[in-house]
């Protein structure tokens, strides 16, 4: 896999072979797509004000970390949100009754960010499987506005069959969600990115190939959550938000067809907290 696809393929299984094998899809906005990225967007006005790309002037770090978790909470628990995730999975032609699926978080990637030690594990390069995702996780992002490439993230498609040294085994799901759901998503502890351990890299990794991409609001870009990326740290005076969810095909699962497993380590399983459409 090299370049970013923009056409799915014509069948739903044709498009997760494909996935499975490493390739990266960035498709058009959908009528599903657009839905929930417009509801997204308006929660996030509710609570920060119209001017949502410099909303990040008008509060302190700790105000915006408690509106946002307010969106955060909203977006991932109420069911009227999945109700249009299952929307936008079909308009991709997944029967909803074969997937489950971790709901979606608001990722709010500020201005200058990177320079609070509180959202370091944001910027860290990693897998998604790492955090005790089935093999055949894929990982589905929306973006709620256009953005240059500065402000998305890249891929390292090179080790999406090679060994990444990592400490992913520190990662346990039990322990994530123990006292409750806040370290998995983040509504409402603004310490937990200082205490928590999240997996990462744990040596040098020399990088030849990057994979980034810029993208239209509401556009779909679908790939493995075993594809290895990196959040780009950005300093462009705009915040950046997007949605994110991941989904797992249950029949694959149960076949054990997915994305090849070279260093996922995790432990415990994500999967029996996912929405599923009984
Ligand atoms: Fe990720």
């Amino acid at each position: 896999m090299n370049a970013i696809r923009t056409e799915v393929p014509a069948s739903n299984p044709a498009l997760r072979h494909a996935i499975y094998g490493g390739d990266i899809f960035l498709t058009a906005p959908n009528a599903a797509s657009e839905r929930l990225s417009n509801a997204a967007r308006n929660i996030l006005k509710h609570h920060v004000g119209e001017d949502l790309r410099h909303a990040h002037e008008r509060y302190s770090d700790e105000e915006f970390f408690e509106r946002i978790g307010k969106v955060r909470h909203e977006l991932f628990m109420e069911s009227q949100y999945h109700d249009m995730l299952f929307e936008l999975i079909e308009s991709f032609g997944f029967d909803r009754t074969d997937v489950a699926f971790d709901p979606a978080r608001i990722r709010v990637i500020k201005h200058d960010g990177h320079q609070n030690p509180r959202a370091k594990a944001v910027y860290y390069a990693h897998r998604d499987t790492w955090y005790a995702h089935p093999q055949q996780l894929i990982t589905w992002w929306v973006p709620l506005d256009d953005l240059r490439e500065e402000e998305t993230f890249v891929f390292y498609p090179e080790f999406y069959n090679s060994v990444v040294p990592n400490n992913s085994e520190i990662f346990d799901y039990s322990d994530w969600v123990r006292d409750g759901w806040e370290l998995k998503i983040g509504w409402q502890n603004r310490e937990a990115g200082v205490k928590a351990e999240y997996p990462g890299v744990t040596d040098e990794v020399v990088i030849n190939q990057e994979v980034g991409f810029s993208c239209e609001a509401s556009q779909n870009l679908l790939f493995s959550g075993a594809q290895f990326h990196q959040t780009r740290k950005q300093a462009l005076g705009t915040t950046r938000y997007s949605l994110d969810f991941r989904i797992v095909h249950l029949g694959d699962l149960e076949a054990g067809f997915g994305a090849p497993n070279v260093d996922n380590r995790s432990q415990g399983s994500a999967l029996k907290d996912y929405i599923r459409a009984s």
